[in-house]
């Protein structure tokens, strides 16, 4: 099978598979995180056939809608793989940046081998801030039956995936221990600029939010 034909096919799976997803992995999550990685990747000389596969399957399989499970993510992708007979190289590399891809807490590193899983990273994190990831976060919140805010509930930078999953606070607090933080964290310089700008919306945001918190404006 040819490559284009391989992405075509795996659009229509993921596109399928996640038709109905909520809180933020729904289809036009990845229909984004395609698109941010395929513009990030017009700058850098990179295996676009792996960029495109890992953006695709990135979310395929949440471990948060599979009892934690955290390899669940890396093996759906593979089997789909497989059963198109992408060569293993392929698989191992598509695998690994999946396996490597998401944010775990302010205090832990999220290490990325491969300039390809750094552009992915970047594309994934970029639908996490500006407009969109304010959208985001609320939807997410919401489906926790989170609070929008509490002044009284004070921010934390964790230093474990299992405390920063498994924090209750309220949404505004994600902003800190987790949005704000990713503009500092991108990998391409492309990803660097378009980051600075969606950071920016978050911080006009967030003043406005806090004025209006105060009946200030
Ligand atoms: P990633 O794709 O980076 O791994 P997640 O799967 O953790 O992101 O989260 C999906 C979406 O939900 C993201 O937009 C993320 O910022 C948002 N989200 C995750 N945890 C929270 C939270 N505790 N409060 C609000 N939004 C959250
Ligand atoms: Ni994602």
């Amino acid at each position: 099978m040819k490559n284009a034909e391989i992405i075509a096919q795996t659009e229509a799976y993921v596109r399928e598979a996640l038709a109905i997803g909520g809180a933020g992995h729904d289809w036009w999550h990845v229909y984004r995180v395609w698109k941010n990685a395929l513009h990030i990747a017009e700058q850098e000389t990179v295996d676009l056939f792996v960029v495109e596969l890992a953006a695709l399957l990135h979310d395929i399989a949440d471990h948060k809608f599979h009892g934690g499970d955290e390899s669940i993510g890396p093996k759906t992708a593979r089997a789909w793989l497989e059963r198109l007979k992408v060569e293993e190289a392929i698989i191992l590399h598509v695998t690994e940046i999946i396996a490597s891809l998401s944010f775990k807490g302010a205090k832990v590193a999220t290490p990325m081998r491969t300039l390809e899983g750094m552009i992915v990273q970047d594309a994934d994190r970029l639908d996490a801030i500006g407009a969109i990831g304010i959208a985001r976060a609320f939807a997410y919140g919401g489906s926790k039956g989170r609070l929008l805010h509490d002044p009284n509930v004070p921010i934390e930078y964790h230093t474990s995936f299992e405390t920063y999953k498994n924090s209750p606070a309220p949404t505004i607090n994600h902003f800190y221990e987790k949005l704000l933080l990713l503009k500092d964290r991108m990998n391409t310089a492309t990803g660097r600029t378009l980051a600075q700008e969606r950071h920016a919306y978050m911080e006009n945001f967030l003043a406005q939010f806090y004025a209006e918190w105060e009946g200030k404006i």
